[in-house]
Order: C-alpha cells, then structure tokens, then sequence
C-alpha cells in the first residue's frame, strides 16, 4: 500500500515540477496540450489529445518536437513488418509501389515524412508523383 502512495506522491511532484516552457508560461502549455488533435485512428490508444498520453508518441508529457519513428516502431513492428503491411500484389501491374520500401528510401523513410498525427497527413512521393494509395487514412 505505501508503494501506491509514494508512487502517486512521486507522480503528483513531477506534474508540478513540470518545466516552464518558453515565455507563454505554464498555463498557456497546458493549454496548447489540450489543443492538440490526434488521429481518429490512435483514439482508442486512449490518445485522446490530453496530458500523459503525449508519451505515448513523444516519450514526454511536455512535448516540443516531432517524436522519433522508434516510438511509431514500439507498437506497430519492425520496418520490415509495417512493409509487408503494404505488399503490392504482385499480379496486379497497375499496383503503386510499396510507400515503405521505394527505390529512393528503401525502408528508411521517417514515417512523419507521410504520416502527421496533428495535421492532415499527405503523401510525400506526391511531390514529384501522383500515386493515389486509396488506403492511406488522411
Ligand atoms: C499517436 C502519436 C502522437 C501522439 C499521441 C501525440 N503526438 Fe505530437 N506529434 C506526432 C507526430 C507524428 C508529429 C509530427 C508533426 C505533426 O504530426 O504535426 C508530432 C508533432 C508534435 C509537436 C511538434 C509540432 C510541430 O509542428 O512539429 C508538438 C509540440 C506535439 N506533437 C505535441 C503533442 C502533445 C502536446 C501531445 C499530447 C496532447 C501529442 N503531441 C500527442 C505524434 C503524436
Ligand atoms: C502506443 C502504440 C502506438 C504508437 C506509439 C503509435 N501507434 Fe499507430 N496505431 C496504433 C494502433 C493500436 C492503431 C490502430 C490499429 C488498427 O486500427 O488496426 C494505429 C493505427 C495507425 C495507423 C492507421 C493504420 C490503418 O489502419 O490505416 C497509422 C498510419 C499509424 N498508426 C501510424 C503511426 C505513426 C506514424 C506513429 C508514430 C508517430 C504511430 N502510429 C504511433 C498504435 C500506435
Ligand atoms: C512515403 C510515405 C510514407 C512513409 C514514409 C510511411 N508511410 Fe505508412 N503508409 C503510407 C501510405 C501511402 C499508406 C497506405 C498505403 C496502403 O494501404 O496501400 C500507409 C499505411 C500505413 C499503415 C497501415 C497499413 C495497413 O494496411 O494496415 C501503417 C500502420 C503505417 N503506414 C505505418 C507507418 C510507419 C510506422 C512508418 C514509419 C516506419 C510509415 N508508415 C512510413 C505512406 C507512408
Ligand atoms: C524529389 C522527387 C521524387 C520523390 C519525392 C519521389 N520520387 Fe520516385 N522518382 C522520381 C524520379 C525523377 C524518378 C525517375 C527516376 C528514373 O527513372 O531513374 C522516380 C522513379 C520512381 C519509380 C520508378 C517507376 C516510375 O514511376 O518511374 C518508382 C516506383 C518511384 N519513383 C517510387 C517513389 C515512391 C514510392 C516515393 C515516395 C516514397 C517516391 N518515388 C518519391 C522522383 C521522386
């Protein structure tokens, strides 16, 4: 049982603690915490746009920056596995190209190079192509 309140005392002093960010001060980072959207598809993570389940992409509850592609990782496999998830069937000659393993970037593309999670995401092959990938969630 004291494990519990000392483990909940330790939660409380670290929200309090919480680094001042910039100049706009505690109260308008909390805000902007609570403004930020996130997907429809990430909803059911509990990523519901508010307080700690920032950690769950960004590793930190005061999150400045884009996370880095091994959180998406942690949850959704290898690179080799979220490739296989866009296999082109090879029968198919109309078939658009697998988006995680092209001829440029093979496997390494960042994933926030196509998928945003606060904006609208888009498809950065598009910027010289135009590959429909009817399946990719906006
Ligand atoms: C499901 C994953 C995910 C969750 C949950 C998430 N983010 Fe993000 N965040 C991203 C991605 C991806 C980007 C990269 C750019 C974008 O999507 O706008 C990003 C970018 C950001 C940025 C940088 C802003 C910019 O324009 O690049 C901030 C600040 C941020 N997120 C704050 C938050 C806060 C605050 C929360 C919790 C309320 C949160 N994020 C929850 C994935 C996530
Ligand atoms: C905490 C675990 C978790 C993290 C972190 C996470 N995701 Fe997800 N993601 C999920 C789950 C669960 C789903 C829903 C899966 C489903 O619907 O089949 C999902 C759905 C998605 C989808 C939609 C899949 C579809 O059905 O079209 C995309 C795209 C996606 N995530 C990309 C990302 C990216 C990019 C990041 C990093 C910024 C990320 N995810 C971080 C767990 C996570
Ligand atoms: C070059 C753009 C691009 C990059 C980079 C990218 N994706 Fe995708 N992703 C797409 C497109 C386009 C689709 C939809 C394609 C389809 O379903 O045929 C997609 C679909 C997905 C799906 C759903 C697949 C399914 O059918 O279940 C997941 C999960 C996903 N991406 C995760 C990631 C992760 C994690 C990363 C980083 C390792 C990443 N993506 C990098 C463009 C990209
Ligand atoms: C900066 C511009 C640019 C971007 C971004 C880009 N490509 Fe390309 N791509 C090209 C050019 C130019 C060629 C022709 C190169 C050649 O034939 O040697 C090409 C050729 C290709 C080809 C060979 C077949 C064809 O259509 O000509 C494929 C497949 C391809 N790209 C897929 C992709 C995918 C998938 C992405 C995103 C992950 C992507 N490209 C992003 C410029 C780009």
């Amino acid at each position: 049982m004291t494990k519990i309140w000392t483990a909940l005392l330790m939660l409380l002093a670290g929200m309090f603690t919480a680094p001042l960010f910039a100049a706009d001060g505690e109260a308008a980072f909390h805000q902007r915490l609570n403004d930020m959207n996130v997907k429809s598809y990430h909803q059911s993570l509990g990523a519901t746009g508010r307080d700690t389940s920032c950690q769950l992409c960004h590793g930190t509850k005061t999150p400045v920056s884009a996370p880095d592609d091994r959180t998406c990782l942690n949850c959704h496999g290898s690179r080799d596995q979220v490739a296989a998830l866009t296999l082109p069937d090879p029968k198919d000659k109309n078939a658009e190209p697998n988006p995680h393993d092209s001829m440029h970037y093979g496997k390494d593309a960042p994933c926030t190079m196509c998928h945003n999670e606060h904006r609208p995401s888009e498809i950065y092959c598009n910027s010289c192509h135009l590959f429909k990938y009817p399946n990719m969630k906006p």
